[in-house]
């Protein structure tokens, strides 16, 4: 596992597998996913649609039910261990040591109910990128916003609750807080809903804030408002921020450290700042996020322009299709790989046979590259 920090980490993901059951068996979504986050860490976790970002937030709150599919690995949240007695309820197939849930489900799914989701949801604060789908129509902001702060329990009384109700919206900045909490879900506006979506994730005082594209569906100005909001929040409290996104602008912005997941595999680790890194080794699969992302916005990175861009011959990235995800070999990147030719040949044949484990690149601390290219650094 990529040990990202030496402090007791608010989070531990240790192979985290994830597949489910399609036509033709297994279909893989998330393999191996191993990764770290010390308290108060600024995390974003990056790929492009289908990569399996959402399902692995999902199962780290114990709200992704795979029956009849397949999930193994740990999850440890502030040192609990979520998911602990997995293998008692669970049955070792052949394939690669993964663990397949027993045909009848029902032990799943109280170890869900009993164990993973009460620990999850007093740990993990969650947003959504449509935070209004995920408020009770039928009942006000204010209402909603008390009862995730009872659930927090640090407020006793209701005259309590009712006054950190009312900091909270004021400290989301609105004006007329009041009308806020008294509005119902369908009158408030789409980034109003988000940023009430962070207050409600945020109120029983979470170790960890998973927010799942809480902007994609928002302007660039309401997004950069967003955006800084939990940067201000992150800064006043005490909770480690878990940022997935496709934007990588966004994902640079708000934290300190990237991971790069491709088809279910988190294949780089590194710091934000390297992500326009012309220098650094990047993974084959980041240097064509990187280069399209120069492509579409200019080259906010300073590495290169679009024009006379001085790549690895990298080209554009080949269109990806989601019907194609089930993991054929065992780089996920195989298919799409334009530098695997610069293996030597012996070298070349692992990218077929093996999973390249994670190596630390010579240069910056804390950038792990799982890439045959970087095996002897
Ligand atoms: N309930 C489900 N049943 C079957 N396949 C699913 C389910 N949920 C997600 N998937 C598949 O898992 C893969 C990863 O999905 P997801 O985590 O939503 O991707 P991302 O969030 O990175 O865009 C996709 O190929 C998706 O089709
Ligand atoms: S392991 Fe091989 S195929 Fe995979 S990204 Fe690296 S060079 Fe390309
Ligand atoms: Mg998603």
């Amino acid at each position: 596992m990529v040990n990202m920090t030496q402090a007791t980490p608010a989070l531990s993901v240790v192979g985290v597998r994830i597949a489910f059951k399609g036509r033709d068996g297994l279909r893989m979504v998330a393999s191996d996913v191993s990764f770290e986050m010390r308290p108060r860490a600024r995390v974003s976790l990056i790929g492009e649609s289908g990569a399996g970002k959402t399902v692995t937030a999902l199962a780290l709150c114990g709200l992704l039910d795979t029956h009849p599919g397949l999930i193994s690995g740990q999850v440890i949240l502030n040192g609990a261990d979520l998911y602990s007695g997995l293998s008692r309820i669970s049955r070792e197939v052949a394939n690669n040591g993964s663990v397949r849930i027993e045909k009848s489900s029902w032990k799943f799914q109280r170890m869900l109910n009993k164990q993973v989701r009460p620990v999850a949801r007093k740990g993990i604060g969650l947003v959504f990128q449509e935070a209004k789908e995920t408020l009770d129509p039928m009942r006000t902001v204010g209402d909603q916003l008390m009862d995730a702060l009872r659930a927090g329990g640090s407020e006793k009384s209701r005259q309590e609750i009712e006054e950190r109700a009312r900091f909270l919206v004021r400290r989301l900045g609105f004006a007329r807080g009041d009308e806020v909490l008294q509005a119902f879900p369908h009158e408030l506006s789409g980034g109003m809903a988000q940023r009430i979506g962070i207050a409600l994730a945020l109120a029983a005082g979470p170790e960890v804030l998973i927010a799942d594209e809480p902007t994609s569906a928002l302007d660039a100005i309401l997004q950069k408002q967003v955006a800084d909001l939990l940067l201000d929040l992150h800064k006043e409290g005490n909770w480690a921020l878990l940022m997935i996104t496709h934007n990588l602008r966004l994902a640079e912005y708000l934290a300190e450290t990237i991971l790069v997941m491709y088809r279910g595999r988190v294949v780089e680790v590194l710091p934000a700042k390297l992500l326009g890194s012309r220098d650094e080794p990047l993974h084959p699969y980041t240097e064509q996020l990187r280069d399209a992302s120069i492509e579409l916005v200019g080259n906010h990175f300073g590495a290169r322009s679009p024009n006379g861009a001085e790549s690895h011959g990298l080209g554009h990235p080949t269109p990806y299709d989601p019907s194609t995800a089930v993991m054929k070999s065992p780089c996920p990147f195989l298919e799409r790989c334009p530098r695997r030719n610069q293996l030597p040949a012996a070298k070349r044949d692992l990218c077929e046979k093996e999973v390249p484990s994670f190596r630390a690149a010579s240069k910056s601390a804390g950038h792990w590259v799982r890439c045959w290219l970087f095996e002897e650094q």
